[in-house]
């Protein structure tokens, strides 16, 4: 069952009915200003760091779903009983004559129709600008004049999320606001150690005003039944403390047919330190340079302009990488949506989401340099940036904080470090970047450790110390150890907990220097190549020789005790034993070893890669997608962790973990294995899944983290959509080994591994400032790949670095 359609000429996905599964949401911002919008208008926006800047209040896990948002109440003044309802549904949820949601790239339209009033809104974030923008066109479609009330509604949050949610016996006492000029001001803190406001504004004159919550609401009223909108008039209310909300009221009498424009403007602003007040002394705040904005935004042609930028900004960054398969689902996504999802990863991290409160974790570490594989072709410079950020925040050891806050750029003490996979994952990003720009300089950016000033080394020192960090804490059997945890977060080896509420990745209980992790001995490898790929092109032949040396230790190592006779084997627990094997009676075969040591090239010649695989195709897939672990823990054992917290079929405990799925697709690619690829491909393609929406229930526009697994009494419904790894992995998956279109250090690679069905495709991708133009034919089942560039043929794979610039490259690839 579907709940809408994609309309992909017009890159966006259209909902046709506001009571969605759960809340189907969109984001906002690309800058420094975000939000994020429900189909039926519910979020929230906050300035740089959805934890310590909220602007709007949103109440998660609530009842009904979805409470707080961009709310505006439609009143129809002359109906003899009062008649209202809210131009997105909710929070009136009074039934609509008509719907249509559309979420776009950075906008969400919402067109309602009730009684012969149609409202048209669109929300979205200007791309230079701090402030939201709310378009609402209003259209009387009756033969007879219409008088229409319009309350437009947003309740402030008092800045820091987490204090704001939790802090009443201050926050009560503390909520200012000025109104001035028709403008509605939200100034908490303000008079004392804030120099930033948020402001609510209306392109037509008001009729009235509200900025206290109990007088807009009544006493003991929701946001589904306002007493003001009931009695179509605002009070003009001044909040002293207690909740600050911001409501402007509109008054319009609209012949018929005629359509009336009216623009809210949501906004957030600084004020020098010393110039907060006009006059000096006072309390109230010098709008001399807000005003500017506000007036230039609320001209409908300014709006327009605004709006359309942002669709040519759009545009013009998916333009980078276009494909025309015959595969309908990879189109829109590749085209649209995974890109578009990656660039929300690349904003977010895992921090706001529908899912992720915006107030527990900022930008993780892992998560972060795994999400710039994905986006470092379409905004290199921010990936630059993000990356020597992220190396800021490593410590002098080599390890990283797992997570930092986004406005201070600091590392998280509270979660702290010693997760064993996150500092070679900077390597490998750093190689991606290297690889997509060809720009060496990076290395020798001279980056702080800690953000402590005095520490700086050249960023390739921190990669240097990334695989030392690695080399320095080896196990009994010559594995990595895997710390609080590896990529698995819930793989708590050391954790042994047993005390309700405890943190499974911070509490360690052993010393560690037993548990190991062959998964990551497998991404050490990946780095080490990595490593010694970039040591000799910088001339360090001593780092060369280092990086081999311990990599075919770990090979080894792997080969010895990683190999369980038919899959590889997880990882080794305290006391010794190993996990992921068929010695266990639970957790026999995990996913994530089997997709990295073949992408690490473990296996490939001996046919082990083959077995690992087809134990994956045999145990781990079924038709959503392919579990994480097989069979699931039924019961909690101290010495795993969380993993066996979640009850069978769950996130790491056997769902369909999305972030881990294309390790597998591009395993089968590194075996000529397409059709299996791009089979797994489609299980949690969520544009594939789209008629499953009543099962999968999250958007069927972009990936979720997590698929009810095989085990679970879900099967197939899918949680934590859009902050995951998932889109970076699944665009590198296709794009770069199904489609086989990879930069490469010296070159651009292409050497597809694309199902026997497919005759070919062509791809338009943009590559260190040339446009490369590829079409490739299928002519035989094979994969053998016969290059011609220009119309020459090369002898590899690889199309070289032209040596001039040109503006345009023509590939032809035969594949047989
Ligand atoms: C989740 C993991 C996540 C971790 C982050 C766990 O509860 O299951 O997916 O990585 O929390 O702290
Ligand atoms: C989600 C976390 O954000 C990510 O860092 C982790 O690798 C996965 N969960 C698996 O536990």
């Amino acid at each position: 069952m579907r709940f809408g359609f994609f309309d992909d000429p017009n890159l966006e996905y259209v909902i046709t009915r506001p009571d969605t599964p759960l809340p189907w949401i969109n984001y906002m911002g690309m800058e420094n200003y975000f939000g994020i919008i429900s189909n039926t208008a519910g979020g929230y926006s906050f300035y740089k760091d959805a934890r310590l800047r909220r602007l709007t209040r949103y109440r998660y896990n609530n009842a009904p779903l979805d409470e707080g948002g961009r709310y505006v109440y439609l009143r129809d003044n002359a109906a003899p009983l009062p008649a209202y309802w809210s131009a997105s549904w909710q929070p009136v949820r009074e039934a609509l004559d008509a719907y249509e949601c559309r979420h776009g790239l950075g906008y969400t339209t919402i067109t309602a129709e009730k009684s012969g009033i149609r409202s048209r809104i669109t929300y979205f974030i200007p791309l230079k600008d701090n402030l939201e923008i709310w378009r609402l066109e209003i259209t009387n479609l009756r033969d007879v004049a219409a008088d229409v009330s319009i309350f437009s509604a947003v309740e402030f949050c008092l800045w820091d999320a987490m204090d704001d949610a939790t802090n009443f016996q201050r926050n009560l006492n503390i909520g200012e606001v000025e109104v001035e000029d028709g403008i509605i001001y939200h100034k908490t803190e303000y008079r004392e150690r804030r120099n930033h406001f948020a402001y609510f504004a209306c392109s037509e004159p008001l009729t009235g005003f509200d900025t206290s919550r109990e007088a807009f609401l009544g006493p003991y009223r929701g946001w589904d039944k306002p007493l003001a909108v009931e009695h179509g008039q605002c009070g003009n209310s001044i909040a002293h403390g207690w909740q600050p909300v911001g409501v402007n009221h509109n008054r319009i009498v609209l012949s018929p047919g005629e359509t009336r424009v009216v623009i809210y403007l949501l906004g957030y602003h600084e004020n020098d330190e010393n110039a907060k007040f006009d006059p000096k002394g006072s309390n109230t705040i010098d709008k001399t340079t807000v005003r500017p904005a506000i007036d230039r935004y609320r001209q409908p042609a300014v709006v327009e302009e605004a709006f359309n930028t942002l669709g040519s900004y759009w545009r013009e960054l998916l333009s980078k990488f276009q494909v025309e398969t015959p595969e309908l689902h990879a189109n829109r996504m590749v085209n649209i949506w995974n890109t578009y999802q990656i660039m929300v990863t690349y904003n977010f991290s895992r921090s706001a989401s529908y899912f992720e409160s915006g107030i527990g974790r900022g930008m993780g570490f892992r998560d972060s340099t795994q999400d710039l594989l994905g986006f470092v072709h379409l905004l290199p410079e921010k990936a630059r940036m993000r990356l020597l950020d992220l190396a800021a925040t490593q410590l002098p050891d080599g390890g990283a904080y797992h997570q930092y806050q986004p406005m201070t750029k600091l590392g998280n003490h509270d979660i702290g470090g010693n997760f064993s996979d996150d500092p070679l994952w900077l390597v490998l990003a750093t190689a991606a970047y290297l690889k997509e720009t060809g720009d060496w300089t990076i290395l020798d950016e001279s980056v702080p450790f800690d953000n402590k000033a005095g520490t700086e080394a050249p960023l390739f020192e921190h990669l240097r110390r990334s695989m030392q960090y690695t080399l320095d804490r080896i196990g009994p059997h010559g594995l990595p150890l895997i710390g609080r945890a590896d990529w698995n977060d819930c793989l708590n080896l050391n954790s042994f907990s047993d005390t309700p509420g405890q943190s499974f990745q911070t509490v360690t209980a052993k010393d560690g220097k037993v548990a190991e992790s062959v998964f990551v001995a497998a991404l050490f490898i990946l780095a080490a190549r990595e490593m010694e790929q970039i040591a000799s092109r910088l001339g360090k032949q001593a780092d060369v020789e280092y990086y081999a040396r311990y990599r075919a230790q770990f090979e080894d190592a792997i080969d010895t005790a990683g190999w369980d006779g038919a899959w590889f084997r997880r990882a080794y627990d305290d006391f010794g034993l190993p996990v992921g094997s068929f010695e266990n009676e639970e957790g026999q075969i995990f996913i994530e070893p089997q997709g990295m040591c073949v992408m690490a090239g473990i296996g490939i010649e001996d046919g082990r890669a083959e077995k690992a695989l087809d134990a994956v195709a045999e145990h781990l897939a079924f038709q959503h997608g392919i579990v994480l672990l097989y069979p699931a823990f039924k019961r909690y054992h101290l010495s795993m962790g969380e993993i066996s917290s979640y009850p069978p079929g769950y996130k790491e405990n056997g769902s369909v973990f999305c972030h881990s799925n294309p390790w597998i697709m591009i395993a089968e690619t590194r075996i000529g294995r397409g059709d299996h690829a791009l089979d797994y491909y489609l299980r949690i393609n969520p544009s594939a899944r789209e008629d499953l929406s009543d099962i999968h229930r999250c958007e069927p526009y972009v990936y979720a983290q997590t698929i009810g697994g095989k085990e679970s009494a879900t099967p197939g419904l899918a949680k934590n959509s859009w902050l995951t790894g998932t889109a970076a992995w699944n665009f590198v998956a296709i794009t770069q080994w199904i489609m086989g279109i990879r930069p490469a250090y010296d070159g651009l690679i292409v050497n597809p591994v694309i199902p026997a069905s497919w005759s070919g495709f062509k791809a338009v991708r943009y590559f260190r400032g040339t446009r490369y133009d590829i079409e490739v034919k299928r002519e035989g089942p094979g994969n053998r790949v016969t290059l011609f560039v220009d119309g020459n043929k090369c002898e590899e794979n690889m199309i070289p670095l032209p040596v001039d610039q040109p503006d345009m490259i023509m590939v032809n690839v035969v594949i047989g």
